[in-house]
């Protein structure tokens, strides 16, 4: 039963929800309701018991414009979304708390609310005082370390382009304020400046944010015993390999390129060989190279600038130059194809080798040569094959990905020695900020691994906002019902799952002849009945993945090239005999070892090089692809402590399967596509519950009255 006046949100078209008044009561059985839209129009709204369910409840308009969405009654999309934008439309306020969580909208225009006497007006003040704000979780970030003696992390986390990085940087921003050293060491100076080179060897253009971080990163901020800032370190994941030799229309590669391309008539730089960004392959398949509003050059002095700041030397920045340099010669570098393109090669002419060989101090002969060909060691023999044009061509591109994640490594590695102490740290403050679920015309790979990522931050959103409400309940011995949780396992076991999605496709990289279609085949076969899995109709090599954000269509063509990640040996020992130190290194097993332990005790390296064919590969090389690197990734970050050891998802599932077997299934929560976790308001504000109208057809009566 519904009674008249009830305000609900019916779907819309344009508008996504509209609000309308019922205007003639609402018995079980009825054919559809009668509703009464804000323009006055009369509108029919069809319920039939299988489907189309009751529309959601509009709150009372006094709970409108909370700062904190868990003050309201019904706490679903339309209520969440009404009340952001009540907040902003009306009061110009892009911060809102769900809890803990602070909610931030993008304003995509500069707010006069980050200065600096903001900070020190947030600096020591109750986050319930003041306005939301990310200085106010940053402040009860520092307040609780200091108090509590623990450490912190702020996660960040949303879609690409929502506004991560800069949240991200504003926080650091207020550590660095609160927590300045008043000492020589400028330690903080050093925190800030390590975003400006992050930013131009990580960040690029895509259609979706004109920086848009292409790698995931975690800041920890170490403190001594007077919460004072002594250091910092920082772990970078996944970085977005295949831009560096493709980007898709309007996109770029990273900015370093295109900043150094757009210096290169700088006196120094005359022996890199460079002209304009348009010239070179790997910087132009994007079609436009500027950006609106962007000044490549002013930025390159930037860039330089904080290598300085950092410490970083004039002649190791100009080595990164000159390997920056390279990398764009390679791609420019002419392959001929002879024999319907099965023997290739590369002109001793070609001034683009030439350049590729002196920039990086290696014999061009040697080059020239492993090019082209490749070394294939059997029990019995070792013999050198010719190869065809479109393997030389992935390799050269696979070179190309490998010198730049080395060189990248090499720069955080330093950023790193940079921010280092010998003083010891007392406690620390970490800052994740990853990139965000993104979907494209076209989603490979990368895609996949970034919405894969998300998907288990949501998780860990998921049980957090859960977690704390539910401490929040037993702390005041609150007797307490859950009554919807959005439980997104599923979704991450189709993936990380024995027989899952990364599962097969590592199992498709071992098989001599696999192929991206017949793992798509696989993958059809064994998930076509899940419900996160979908074979599109017109389609036998895409697949489609039910995100807990929205479903995403993967093509998956090219997905074992770049699992496997191969790269081959015999072009890397080539660099390894470089002339020049810097280059020699970064291609040493024994620093990828070490980079790779500093990044996680124990586990196997991070970089994946399997000098062997295929067919060779031992199970040992297997474990190492892509794939199974991000699942160990990932599972590092799920923190576990004694709450969520006691809190299991199988203590939620049984709740919820508890719900479900109800006779009276909870209805507050009207649609369960919506998947935002809603819990049953611990504490609406001065509002008692009686003077909620709860209508009695939800059959909320089971619900302990707070
Ligand atoms: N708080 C903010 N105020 C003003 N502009 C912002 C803010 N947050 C983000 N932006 C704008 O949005 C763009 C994208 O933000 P960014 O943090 O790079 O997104 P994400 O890291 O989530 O992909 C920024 O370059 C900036 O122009
Ligand atoms: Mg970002």
């Amino acid at each position: 039963f519904v009674r008249l006046h009830t305000r609900v949100w019916i779907p819309d078209p344009d508008e996504v929800w509209r609000s309308a008044e019922i205007i003639k009561d609402y018995k079980e059985g009825d054919k559809s309701l009668q509703l009464k839209l804000e323009d006055e129009t009369l509108y029919e709204y069809p319920v039939d018991l299988q489907g189309n369910e009751l529309p959601f409840l509009r709150n009372p308009d006094i709970l409108v414009g909370q700062n904190d969405l868990t003050a309201l009654s019904y706490l679903h999309e339309p209520a969440v979304l009404h009340n952001l934008k009540v907040r902003f439309l009306e009061s110009n306020h892009i911060y809102t708390y769900c809890g803990i969580v602070l909610v931030a909208i993008n304003p995509y225009e500069q707010l006069p609310i980050y200065e600096q006497d903001v900070i020190y007006a947030y600096s020591g003040q109750n986050m319930g005082d003041m306005d939301p704000h990310i200085f106010a979780v940053a402040e009860e970030a520092y307040k609780q370390m200091a108090r509590d003696e623990k450490n912190q992390s702020i996660i960040v986390s949303g879609e690409s382009g929502a506004g991560k990085t800069v949240s991200a940087k504003y926080a650091m921003r207020f550590f660095a304020t609160v927590g300045g050293s008043a000492s020589e060491t400028n330690i903080e100076a050093k925190v800030l400046a390590s975003s400006p080179i992050m930013e131009a060897i990580g960040n690029a253009k895509t259609t979706r944010n004109d920086n848009s971080s292409r790698f995931g990163k975690y800041i920890q901020i170490g403190f001594d015993k007077r919460y004072h800032i002594i250091g910092a370190n920082m772990r970078t994941y996944l970085l977005e390999k295949s831009r560096v030799v493709f980007q898709a229309e309007d996109e770029r590669n990273y900015h370093i390129f295109y900043q150094l391309c757009a210096s290169s008539s700088l006196p120094e730089f005359k022996d890199l060989g460079l002209t304009c960004a348009e010239d070179f392959f790997y910087t132009s398949q994007g079609g436009d190279t500027s950006i609106d509003g962007v000044d490549d050059a002013d930025d390159f002095e930037k860039t330089r600038h904080a290598f300085t700041l950092l410490g970083v030397k004039e002649s190791h920045q100009m080595t990164i130059f000159r390997i920056i340099a390279a990398i764009l010669h390679l791609g420019n570098l002419e392959v001929q194809g002879e024999r319907d393109g099965e023997v290739c090669n590369v002109s001793s002419e070609d001034e683009h080798l030439s350049n590729f060989c002196s920039l990086l101090g290696v014999e061009q002969g040697q080059m020239q040569h492993w090019l082209c060909h490749r070394k294939l060691v059997t029990t019995a023999e070792t013999y050198v094959k010719s190869m065809s044009l479109s393997q030389v061509v992935n390799a050269r591109n696979a070179l190309a990905k490998h010198i730049y994640a080395q060189l990248f490594n090499w720069i955080v590695q330093h950023i790193n020695k940079a921010l280092h102490t010998t003083v010891k740290q007392h406690s620390f403050i970490g800052v994740l900020d990853i990139y965000g679920f993104e979907t494209f015309e076209v989603n490979s790979f990368e895609q996949f691994c970034i919405n894969y990522a998300n998907e288990k931050l949501q998780q860990q959103f998921n049980s957090h906002v859960f977690k704390l409400e539910q401490e929040e309940y037993m702390k005041e011995g609150i007797p307490w019902t859950l009554i919807d949780f959005y439980d997104n396992q599923p979704c991450i076991d189709l993936i990380e799952a024995k027989l899952g999605i990364l599962d097969l496709l590592d199992e498709e990289c071992k098989v001599p002849k696999g192929t991206d279609q017949n793992w798509a085949q696989k993958l059809y076969d064994r998930h076509a009945a899940s419900q996160h899995f979908q074979k599109p109709r017109m389609s036998n090599t895409s697949f489609i993945v039910l995100h807990f954000a929205d479903k995403v269509e993967y093509q998956s063509e090219g997905f074992l090239e770049k699992n496997r990640d191969t790269v081959y040996e015999e072009q890397i020992n080539i660099l390894k005999a470089s002339k020049y130190q810097m280059v020699a290194d970064l291609f040493q097993e024994e620093k990828d070892a070490v980079a790779a332990a500093a990044m996680q005790k124990g586990a196997p390296r991070i970089s994946v090089r399997s000098a062997r064919p295929a067919f060779k590969a031992a199970n040992k090389e297997h474990r190492k692809t892509v794939g199974h690197q991000i699942v160990k990734i990932l599972n590092l970050y799920t923190p576990v402590n004694e709450f969520e050891e006691r809190v299991t998802v199988a203590f939620i599932r049984n709740i919820q399967k508890q719900l479900q077997e109800r006779n009276d299934p909870p209805q507050l929560l009207l649609d369960f596509k919506h998947t935002f976790p809603v819990l049953f308001p611990f504490n609406p504000s001065a509002i008692t519950m009686d003077s909620i109208h709860l209508p009695a057809s939800l059959n909320l009566d089971f619900l302990n009255k707070v």
